[in-house]
C-alpha cells in the first residue's frame, strides 16, 4: 500500500530546515538550485549529502562534473533561495552574483552563512532524486542568522 502524494508532501511540509543553494560545475558550464534536502553524513571523514531530483538541471551538471558546493542561505537571502528555485530564466540565476570559484571549480555564492566545497564520492539511487554524497574539502564561512523554510513558506529563527 502506498500513501497518497499530497499526504506525503504535506506531512514533509512539518519539517523544518534551512534553505540552501547547491551549485556544480561541469568544464565551463555551471549551474545551481534551491535545495532543503541537505545533510551532514560523517564527521572522519568529512561528508554531507544533497538530493537532487533527476529531472533537475542541477544533477544532470553534478552527474557530469562530479563536484558541488553547497551554500547555506541567510535570513536575508529569500530572493536569491527564489530565483535558484524559479524556472524563469533558469540558465541567468548567477547573473550579477560576484561568485568567487572554489577548489573544486563549483561556484560559491557570496553571503551564505557558510559554504561546503565537495567532490562527489557515491550517488545512491533514490526513486525520482539521487543522493549524492560528497566529502568536503574547504569550507568557507560567512555569518547570521539563517533563512528557515516550514509549512511551505519561509521562516526565520526565533528563541524557544
Ligand atoms: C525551499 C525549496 C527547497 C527545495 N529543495 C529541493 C531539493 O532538496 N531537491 C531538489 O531536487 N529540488 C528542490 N527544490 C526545487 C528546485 O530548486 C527547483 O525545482 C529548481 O527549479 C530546479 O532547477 P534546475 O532544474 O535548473 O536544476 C526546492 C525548492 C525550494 C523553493
Amino acid at each position: 500500500m502506498s500513501i497518497d502524494g499530497e499526504a506525503f508532501k504535506a506531512a514533509m511540509a512539518r519539517w523544518a530546515t534551512g534553505v540552501t543553494i547547491v551549485t556544480s560545475r561541469a568544464g565551463d558550464e555551471i549551474h545551481g538550485m534551491t535545495v532543503s534536502d541537505f545533510s551532514g553524513v560523517s564527521l572522519d571523514p568529512p561528508l554531507v549529502s544533497v538530493c537532487a531530483a533527476k529531472s533537475s538541471n542541477t544533477h544532470g551538471v553534478i552527474q557530469k562534473g562530479r563536484v558541488f558546493s553547497v551554500n547555506v542561505l541567510g535570513a536575508d537571502q529569500q530572493a536569491l533561495s527564489n530565483r535558484f528555485a524559479s524556472k524563469k530564466d533558469e540558465f541567468r540565476r548567477f547573473e550579477g552574483l560576484d561568485c568567487e570559484t572554489a577548489s573544486t571549480g563549483a561556484p560559491l555564492i557570496p553571503g551564505a552563512l557558510v559554504s561546503f566545497d565537495c567532490r562527489v564520492v557515491a550517488e545512491h539511487d533514490a526513486g525520482d532524486h539521487v543522493i549524492w554524497v560528497g566529502r568536503v574539502e574547504s569550507v568557507t564561512q560567512g555569518g547570521g542568522e539563517p533563512l528557515v523554510y516550514f509549512g511551505g513558506g519561509y521562516r526565520g529563527l526565533a528563541p524557544a
